[in-house]
């Protein structure tokens, strides 16, 4: 939520500052702006909207300079306008700070800094920090590079919150102070030249070594070296080198980037469970649980937190578990968790599950997990994310970049990983050989189940077209199906903007069915399984009211083809698998249908990728 880069070296940093924002403008996108040292003093440009109108304004009139800081926005405090952007100014006008995060506290400072005298001229939360480090580096005496450094430090003191920030003064040409708390930042490491960024993919052309910064830490970045420095002094870094993914973050022959990550789960799935098999044991493999077999089977109870699609995922994980492994899973929101006083079975398990591994709510509930004496794993695609870091260990998802907002890929990974887990717990408890390697072969299967599915892509999209004009949609299913149906309309309210509900089917008739109407369609995922008949039975309960009905089905299934408006066929596979499958044609629903209405799909409005605020 919100991208931060900066550049200090001997080229001209406009151009890769607006680059390597573009990278990041999935963290947000509703304003981008920079600031270069042109020689004279600040020089800033700002835009609300897309990088590109920031990227024209540059064209229009280039900034000159070797040093420079900017932004790309999610409006957190103010309206996503050219004042309200990023960076902001300090009183003297000479130094400029851009800001990942939110300060908690900001009313208070502005109140103190207004008496002070200070004048403010946007609604940000971020002002308030430029003018506190600007007004501490006033008062100091040398007004040297140190003083800016002790500035930011005695700035950040005084506020309360998370935040990532990138700092530059008129009077210091080659210096960029950096501070991170709560916010992602890395250092990256280049030739006689260097970077600061929320991640590392905003920096892959440039270079693939990185330093991530720890929480609390400031980092000096000069054109020839950089020092850190943890509240504790001066701290020797480790640089670590990345792999450069700048090839796959491209939308290929793709009109989207939803689209071809849609299209890319039969390989993101077989990654999440490639090398993780064990054929011989007919069991499975998750050697970064950092646990061993023994040490597994003694828990009692699993707990998984996360937020919107990876919680969804982590619903499907507690049917399989339970199912399989015969484990009570609890899930909950990450937000909730964070500040919940529930108490927690002692012999618990902790999951946190997110894509981005950045996720505030997730980190902040792992932190309490942790603090609470629980041991906490993590499942993340973002393998150097905090929260990959922070956990006791965990699984990769190894999905590759998502950069569509919507998620689509990594919740199919999530799933496997899963099945993966319930496997082996199931193993270590009661489930038999010959049951899981049942599973396991339709595990194995797929990613050609997938590749089957993925060629109706067009029959989805004549069926959004017929639907595209409702307002109001439902999503229903049973099980592990629930989940599936909670996902369907997220998807859609995502990426189109239609209002869209997702219940246990049977709750239908306890108040939901009220929205019944003929422009309100029903989507009901009624694969073959143990509640098909139920399924069947408000299916029928639907009908009876008028309300249109699309289905989820197996191919061939004739009674449902009777029945439903319009059937969105699945391969049949075994019943635990089949979630997997049945997300596959609503994830394509939302997308045909936001394309259908001429809906931003990659960036949906009001979203960003990463939530990195409460
Ligand atoms: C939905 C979506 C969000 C994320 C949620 C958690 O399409 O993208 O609901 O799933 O913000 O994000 P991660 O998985 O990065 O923690």
């Amino acid at each position: 939520m919100c991208g931060i880069v900066a550049y200090v070296g001997p080229r001209d940093a406009q151009p890769i500052l607006l680059d390597a924002l573009g990278r990041l403008e999935y963290r947000g996108y509703d304003s981008a702006g920079l600031a270069i040292l042109n020689g004279k003093g600040v020089e800033v440009r700002k835009k609300s909207g897309r990088i590109e109108e920031l990227a024209k304004a540059c064209r229009a009139k280039p900034v000159e300079g070797k040093s420079g800081i900017s932004h790309t926005r999610w409006a957190t405090h103010g309206a996503p306008t050219d004042t309200n952007a990023h960076p902001h100014l300090d009183a003297s006008g000479k130094l400029a700070l851009v800001h990942n995060g939110v300060i908690e506290n900001y009313l208070e400072l502005k109140q103190h800094l207004t008496k002070a005298g200070h004048k403010f001229s946007s609604d940000t939360d971020t002002e308030i920090l430029a003018h506190l480090v600007g007004e501490s580096f006033e008062h100091s005496k040398e007004k040297g590079e140190k003083c800016l450094i002790d500035a930011v430090r005695k700035a950040l003191q005084k506020v309360q919150g998370t935040l990532g920030i990138a700092v530059l003064h008129a009077d210091l040409p080659g210096l960029v102070v950096g501070a991170r708390r709560g916010s992602p930042l890395v250092i990256g490491v280049g030739n006689g030249e260097n970077f600061l960024a929320s991640d590392t993919q905003a920096l892959a052309p440039y270079t693939d070594r990185v330093v991530i910064l720890q929480d609390q830490e400031i980092v000096a970045l000069y054109a020839d070296h950089f020092d850190v420095a943890s509240p504790l002094g001066q701290k020797a870094v480790h640089v670590e080198k990345i792999e450069n993914g700048v090839a796959s973050s491209d939308k290929g022959s793709h009109p989207h980037f939803m689209l071809k990550e849609i299209f890319e789960q039969p390989e993101t799935v077989r990654n999440a469970f490639r090398g993780r098999l064990d054929l011989e044991e007919s069991s499975t493999k998750l050697g970064g649980l950092n646990l061993s077999l023994d040490q597994l089977r003694e828990y009692e109870r699993i707990f998984v937190i996360g937020c919107g699609t990876a919680l969804h995922a982590g619903m499907v994980g507690k049917y399989l578990i339970e199912t399989l492994a015969k484990i009570p899973v609890d899930t909950q929101h990450a937000s909730e968790f964070r500040y919940s006083d529930s108490p927690v079975h002692p012999k618990t398990l902790f999951f946190a599950v997110s894509q981005s591994g950045e996720t505030a709510d997730t980190l902040g509930a792992l932190r309490e997990a942790k603090r609470r004496g629980f041991r906490c794993l993590g499942i993340c695609n973002n393998v150097s994310s905090t929260i990959a870091r922070e956990s006791d260990g965990g699984v990769y998802m190894h999905a590759g970049p998502e950069i569509g907002v919507a998620a689509t890929k990594s919740f199919t990974s999530q799933v496997v990983i899963f099945t993966l887990l319930a496997i082996l717990l199931g193993r270590l408890h009661s489930l038999s050989a010959a049951d899981s390697r049942r599973l396991i072969e339709a595990l194995q299967q797929l990613p050609d189940h997938l590749h089957a599915l993925l060629k109706r892509s067009d029959e989805v999209r004549k069926i959004a077209a017929k639907f595209a004009s409702a307002r109001s949609m439902l999503f229903l299913g049973r099980l592990a199906n629930f989940p599936i149906a909670l996902e369907g309309a997220l998807k859609m309210k995502e990426v189109t903007y239609v209002h869209a509900e997702g219940y246990p089917a049977a709750e239908l008739k306890h108040g939901v069915i009220a929205l019944v109407d003929k422009d309100t369609p029903t989507v009901l995922v009624a694969t073959h399984d143990g509640v098909y008949d139920k399924n069947l039975s408000n299916l029928q309960e639907v009908k009876a009211r008028g309300g249109p009905i699309l289905a989820v089905a197996h191919e061939g299934d004739q009674k449902i083809g009777g029945l439903a408006d319009a059937v969105f066929s699945v391969p049949k596979t075994h019943e635990l698998i089949q979630p997997i499958l049945n997300v596959i044609p609503l994830q394509l629903f939302s997308y045909h249908t936001a394309v259908a209405l001429n809906r931003d799909v990659d960036k949906p409005r009001n979203l960003a990728k990463s939530v990195t605020v409460e």
